[in-house]
């Protein structure tokens, strides 16, 4: 259970570099720096050509963004190669030097900020708060794992981890995943998702410059269910770590269980349908502007974002007449503009799909949004509950649900029922019900009278249960463990 006005890890770790940085986005001159109108076209010579897939921009499909290599399944197996024979290097490596590298990166990829922000907004279609809010967690990652590893030091590594990522946040997650890999000692083939495969490239080549050999981290592009499903039925992969679909996990847990070890690593970060509860006590003013920021930031393309907002009856006529209010004020547009705050969805299979799904939906309220671009409207839709909810809807899509004061128990029976268990929001002035909500609730993040997105590196360990995840929480204590074999010589856990 968290709540606001936590210290990051990067705060911590290097103030004054962060205070110096000047990514005060308000500032025109600032703005007029980032390289947004220069293509990022790239002849990467990481992997030999298959076929070059071209990255358009998804709120404006006439900025081709730059070009990118698919791996093929030779280059995959060529690729396992070379992460084995420098294994044994890198594993020898002191685990001071490797966490040097991540501190190194950290600066790299702040050094390097404008354009990572351009690459965020131009390939992901993130708003630029969301892309300095994804900058920082990528740095917040590699400067905490680089501490944690100093508990591991004697611990061995796995050896051939794959690294598994989604679109949604192709900086954080991506960079994430691989340096906790990387700083316990394993050699890393890294797989982007196939919308974002520039950012992940230019991360990559930060990586190298960073200090870590080009055989430790080799990154192959291309389709998941080709290139992706290539990297996990190898029996010399020791371990995959996966974030992305519940769907796509459970196809790695089954490719992984028929052609890898038994022993073989596995950490999968899925998809949620999550829920905020808010009751007749909840200050609806409060309970406005988190709903609004869990339901529409980032488009709702996070795995937290919140899907379901269940509101006692009692107050449920005023609460969603100001949600819808606040709705008619959101600036949906371009990410590349400051005053935006809904973007573009990733591409127009996401949109088609959520079009689709709109057309049956009961709706309260929507609004409009450009033609040009993959944007879908940000709605509120009336539902019965999330029983009558079908799979995770990947999109700014907020559905609401009235319950009666005496049924509470119920409706969080009903959200753990559904098997997944990401994140939950509670809001309620009322102490004892906000303890019983929480210890009835299998969920991996509640968060109390806040929104529930963002959480954060080192205090926010991220992560869920059942249909959402394995476990350990990214960004806690315990996520380097599962890194390593035989943790018992090793940590202080
Ligand atoms: P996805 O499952 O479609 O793809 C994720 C990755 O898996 C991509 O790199 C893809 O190429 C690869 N892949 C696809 N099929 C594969 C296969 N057969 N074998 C190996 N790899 C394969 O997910 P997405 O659309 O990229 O991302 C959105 C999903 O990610 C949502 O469900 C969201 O909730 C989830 N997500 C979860 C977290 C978390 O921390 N729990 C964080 C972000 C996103
Ligand atoms: N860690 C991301 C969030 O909390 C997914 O929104």
């Amino acid at each position: 259970v968290t709540s606001n006005g936590v210290v990051r890890p990067s705060d911590l770790f290097a103030p004054s570099r962060r205070n110096s940085k000047g990514w005060d986005l308000t500032d025109p001159l600032t703005l007029a720096q980032l390289p947004h109108h220069q293509p990022f076209f790239t002849d990467s010579a990481i992997l030999n050509a298959a076929h070059d897939v071209v990255i358009r921009n998804p709120a404006d499909l006439n900025d081709v963004v730059g070009t990118v290599k698919s791996a093929s399944t030779e280059d995959v197996q060529a690729a396992i190669a070379r992460a084995v024979a420098a294994q044994a290097g890198w594993t020898n490596t002191p685990v001071t030097e490797r966490a040097y590298c991540l501190n190194r990166l950290a600066d790299l990829y702040e050094a390097n900020a404008p354009q990572l922000f351009a690459l965020l907004t131009r390939e992901a279609g993130k708003t630029l708060a969301d892309a300095v809010a994804e900058l920082r967690e990528a740095v917040d990652f590699c400067r905490y794992y680089a501490v944690q590893a100093m508990d591991y030091s004697h611990a061995p590594a796995r050896g051939v981890v794959t690294c598994i990522s989604p679109w949604n946040f192709p900086l954080a997650i991506f960079t994430g995943q691989i340096v906790a890999a990387l700083v316990t000692g394993n050699t890393v083939l890294a797989k982007p998702a196939e919308q974002t495969p520039l950012i992940a490239q230019r991360a990559i080549e930060l990586m190298h410059q960073a200090g870590v050999p080009h055989d430790a981290v080799q990154l192959l592009c291309g389709d998941g269910a080709v290139v992706g499903a290539a990297m996990t039925v190898d029996v010399r992969i020791n371990g995959v770590v996966f974030t992305g679909s519940s769907v796509t996990a459970k196809l790695i847990q089954n490719n992984m269980a028929k052609h890898l070890a038994p022993d073989a690593m596995f950490i999968a970060e899925t998809g949620g349908l999550n829920a905020m509860i808010v009751d007749s006590s909840a200050l609806p003013e409060q309970v406005v502007r988190d709903v609004m920021a869990s339901a529409f930031q980032s488009a709702g393309q996070r795995c937290s974002a919140l899907r379901i907002l269940y509101v006692q009856e009692d107050v449920a006529h005023d609460v969603i007449e100001m949600i819808a209010g606040a709705m008619d004020l959101l600036a949906v547009g371009n990410p590349w503009q400051l005053e935006t705050d809904v973007g573009p969805v990733i591409d127009l299979d996401a949109q088609r799909e959520l079009n689709e799904y709109l057309k049956n939906c009961d709706i309260i309220k929507t609004v409009p949004v450009p033609n040009a671009g993959y944007f879908v409207a940000p709605t509120m839709a009336r539902v019965q509950g999330i029983e009558a909810m079908g799979k995770e809807m990947f999109g700014p899509i907020l559905h609401v649900a009235t319950f009666k004061a005496h049924e509470l128990e119920q409706v969080v029976q009903t959200i753990n029922n559904k098997g997944y268990g990401l994140t939950l929001g509670v809001h309620s002035r009322i102490e004892s019900r906000v303890d019983a909500v929480c210890a009835q609730a299998h969920i991996g993040n509640i968060y109390v009278n806040r929104n529930q997105i963002g959480a954060i590196v080192g205090s926010q360990p991220f992560g869920g249960h059942g249909l959402s995840g394995t476990g350990p929480k990214a960004g806690g204590a315990l996520y380097l463990s599962k890194f390593v074999r035989g943790t018992s010589n090793a940590a202080v856990m």
